[in-house]
C-alpha cells in the first residue's frame, strides 16, 4: 500500500502534493518522492525516510511547476532508499510514473526490456512501467499508457506524466485506489480522499479497470479498451479526520476491513492460477527443504500466534518437528538449534528486540534464518536469509489484525513451497489447499459481513470482568489471539487454553454468566470440545462458538453461534479469527476505551 496524490491547475504543484502525502501518509512512509512539469521538462525530487525529510529538501530547493505528482512509499519491491523511492522516469526522461501496488509480471517485462538494451536505476517494479510507456508513446500519453498496462499483470493504481505534454496527468486504476478532485480550474488525483479535502469536496471515484485523463479544466473516465465512461460526481461530508480513517470510526476497524484487500496482496504473483508457487525472496539452498529436519518459529505476541498456527501447519503437511516459542524465552533458554534447521521469525514491524535477538542466535548456531514480516527494508529483513513479505500494508491500530491475517497466509504458502520440494503432500491436498487459499480473499469479506451480528453479541460482555477463549488443535492458536484482542482493547481480563484443559483448574472460575468462546472449526476434535462446551454450560456459563455455517449442530449447544464459511479445516484461523476481532472491538467501543492506542501498549516494542 503507498499513497499517490497529482496535481493540475494554476498554483505551484509541489506544496500541495506534499500537503496531500502528508494526509496519505498512513498508507506508507519509508521513502517519498515529487515530480513537477515546468512546461519545459520534468524533474524529480525523492528521499529515503518520513516525508519531512522531503518536504525540507523541497523547502530548500523548491520545484516550481503546476502540474505534479508525488507518492509516499510503503516498499515492496525493492529496499526502502532513495534509488528505490517514487517517481521514476524512463533513462531520457520523457516519462514519470508513480505507482501504488504490484506489477506481478515485471521481472519477465524487466527482461525483455533489457534484452532490448535498457538499464534500470532501482529494484523497483514500477521503473519497469515507465519504462514500458516511454517505449510505447507517439504523442499521447493516454494512448502509450493503455498500451503499457495491456502487458502488465497485477493489482495497482498507476499515474503519469510526460514531458511532451505539459498540463497532463494520465491514471489508471487496476484495483487498487484512485479518486479525482475537482476543483475551480484545477484537478487532483490521489489514493485517499483525505488528500484533496481541503481543496475540494467533489469527488469522482475510479473504479477498477478504468483510466483516467486530467487537465487543468477537465476530466474524463474511459474503460481499458477506451468506451467512454459516465461517472457522477460525489460530494464528500465527511470530517478531514474521519477521511483518514476512510469513514471508519478508528484504524481498527478500517484495518479489519482491509483484510480481504491483504490477503489478495500477499497472494498476488504467488500462488498462480494453476497452482504454480513463486516465493521471490525464498531462496532455500537445493535439497534444503527435502532434507530440513526441524523447524523453529519465534516471535511475541500475535505474531507468536501466527506461529502457533504454523506449527500445526508444518507438521501436518510437511511431517517435520516445529517448535513455536517466544522469542524472549528462545534467546534466554540455550535451546537445541542446529545447522540444517530452518528458523522463521515473524514481526509484523521487524523491529521487535526480543524477536531479532531470539533470531540472531538461532543463525548464530547454523539455522536458516527465514523472515516473515511486513515492513520491506526492517531489520530482521535485513538479517535474514530469505524474506517472505506479507504485504499487509502500513498497520496503524496497535492491536494487530490485517498483519497477523496475513502472517497466516504467509505460512500457508511455505508450508506449500517446502511440501512440493519433500514431495509429502498428496496432490489432492496440494490442489484443494491452492483452490481454497485463491478463494480466501472472498470468504474473507463475507465474514465480515456478520459484523453488525458481533457488534449485537458484544453488548453481551460488556459488564464482564473475565472471559475465557478455548479450543483445541488449530482451534486452540485462534483462541490465543481472540483472547488478547480482548483483553487488549477491553481490558476485561482474559484467558485462553486447549478445551480439554479447563477441567484441570480453570472451571473453577466459570460462574453463571461468565462469556466463554469456543472455536469449533476442527473436525476431529469437534465431539471432544462439545464435551467442554457441556462442562461449561453445566456451570452457566454464556456460550459464543466460531463454527462453520453449515454447522447444523453447535445451535445446540452455544448460545450465540459466530459463522464462517466452509473452508478445508487447515485453512480455518483464516476467518475463525475474524468474528474474533471484529468481537473485541465492539466489546472495547462499549467500554468507551481508546482503541487504536490501547493503554500500556506499544506498536513497536524495541526494547526488551
Ligand atoms: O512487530 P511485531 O509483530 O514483532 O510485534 C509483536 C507484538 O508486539 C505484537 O504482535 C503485539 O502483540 C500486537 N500489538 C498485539 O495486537
Amino acid at each position: 500500500m503507498c499513497g499517490i496524490m497529482g496535481y493540475v491547475g494554476p498554483r505551484d504543484a509541489a506544496p500541495i502534493i506534499i500537503d496531500g502525502l502528508k494526509r496519505l501518509e498512513y498508507r506508507g512512509y519509508d521513502s517519498a518522492g515529487v515530480a513537477v512539469h515546468d512546461g519545459t521538462s520534468l524533474t524529480v525530487a525523492k528521499a529515503e525516510g518520513k516525508l519531512g525529510r522531503l518536504a525540507a529538501m523541497l523547502a530548500e530547493h523548491p520545484l516550481v511547476g503546476s502540474c505534479g505528482i508525488g507518492h509516499t512509499r510503503w516498499a515492496t519491491h525493492g529496499a526502502p532508499n532513495d534509488r528505490n523511492a517514487h517517481p521514476h522516469t524512463d533513462p531520457a526522461g520523457e516519462i514519470v510514473v508513480v505507482h501504488n501496488g504490484i506489477i506481478e509480471n515485471f521481472v519477465a517485462l524487466k527482461e525483455n526490456l533489457a534484452a532490448g538494451g535498457a538499464d534500470f536505476s532501482s529494484e523497483t517494479d514500477t521503473e519497469v512501467l515507465a519504462h514500458l510507456i516511454a517505449h510505447e508513446y507517439q504523442g499521447d500519453l493516454l494512448e502509450a499508457v493503455r498500451r503499457a498496462v495491456g502487458k502488465a499483470e497485477g493489482a495497482y493504481a498507476l499515474v503519469a506524466m510526460s514531458r511532451r505534454e505539459p498540463d497532463r496527468i494520465v491514471a489508471v486504476r487496476m484495483i487498487s485506489p484512485l479518486v479525482i478532485g475537482i476543483g475551480k480550474g484545477e484537478m487532483f488525483l490521489a489514493s485517499d480522499v483525505p488528500a484533496i479535502l481541503h481543496h475540494t469536496r467533489d469527488i469522482v471515484v475510479v473504479e477498477n479497470g478504468e483510466m483516467v485523463d486530467i487537465t487543468p479544466d477537465g476530466w474524463r473516465i474511459e474503460t481499458l479498451d477506451g468506451r467512454p465512461v459516465d461517472r457522477a460526481m460525489l460530494e464528500i461530508t465527511w470530517s478531514a479526520e474521519q477521511a483518514e480513517r476512510g469513514g471508519y470510526p478508528h484504524f481498527m476497524l478500517k484495518e479489519i476491513f482491509e483484510q480481504p484487500q491483504a490477503a489478495t496482496d500477499t497472494l498476488s504473483g504467488r500462488l498462480d492460477e494453476d497452482g504454480s508457487l513463486v516465493l521471490d525472496k525464498v531462496d532455500f539452498p537445493d535439497g534444503f527443504g527435502r532434507d530440513l529436519d526441524k523447524i523453529w518459529i519465534t516471535a511475541c505476541g500475535t505474531a507468536l500466534h501466527a506461529g502457533h498456527v504454523g506449527k500445526v501447519v508444518f507438521e501436518r503437511l510437511l511431517r517435520v518437528p516445529t517448535e513455536a516459542a517466544f522469542a524472549h524465552e528462545l534467546r534466554y533458554a540455550d535451546p537445541l538449534i542446529a545447522p540444517g534447521s530452518l528458523t522463521i521469525a515473524i514481526s509484523q514491524s521487524g523491529e521487535t528486540a526480543d524477536t531479532l535477538a531470539a533470531a540472531g542466535l538461532a543463525k548464530n548456531r547454523g539455522s536458516r534464518l527465514l523472515a516473515l514480516t511486513n515492513v520491506v527494508g526492517s531489520t530482521l529483513s535485513r538479517e535474514a536469509d530469505d524474506i517472505l513479505y506479507t504485504r499487509a500494508g502500513p498497520e496503524i491500530a496497535v492491536a494487530s489484525t490485517k498483519a497477523y491475517l496475513t502472517m497466516l497466509i504467509g505460512e500457508y504458502l511455505l508450508a506449500l513451497a517446502i511440501g512440493r520440494e519433500r514431495r509429502v503432500i498428496a496432490a489432492a491436498t496440494d490442489d484443494e489447499l491452492v483452490r481454497a487459499l485463491r478463494g480466501i480473499p472472498v470468504k474473507i469479506g463475507e465474514v465480515l459481513k456478520t459484523d453488525q451480528e458481533v457488534e449485537a453479541i458484544a453488548a453481551r460482555f460488556v459488564g464482564h470482568d473475565d472471559v475465557y477463549f478455548i479450543g483445541r488443535g488449530l482451534d486452540h492458536a485462534v483462541a490465543m489471539e481472540g483472547s488478547l484482542k480482548m483483553k487488549e482493547i477491553s481490558y476485561i481480563h482474559s484467558e485462553a487454553m486447549p478445551a480439554g484443559e479447563l477441567k484441570h483448574g480453570t472451571l473453577a472460575l466459570v460462574t453463571a454468566g461468565t462469556p466463554v468462546v469456543v472455536v469449533l472449526t476442527q473436525k476431529e476434535v469437534y465431539d471432544k470440545t462439545v464435551s467442554a462446551i457441556q462442562e461449561v454450560k453445566a456451570r452457566g456459563a454464556l456460550v459464543i462458538a466460531v463454527a462453520y455455517e453449515d454447522d447444523t449442530e453447535i445451535a445446540k449447544h452455544a448460545d450465540e453461534v459466530l459463522r464462517i464459511p466452509r473452508v478445508p479445516d487447515l485453512l480455518s484461523p483464516v476467518l475463525a479469527i475474524v468474528p474474533l476481532q471484529l468481537l473485541a472491538y465492539h466489546v472495547a467501543v462499549a467500554r468507551g476505551h481508546d482503541i487504536d492506542q490501547p493503554r500500556n501498549l506499544a506498536k513497536s516494542v524495541t526494547v526488551e
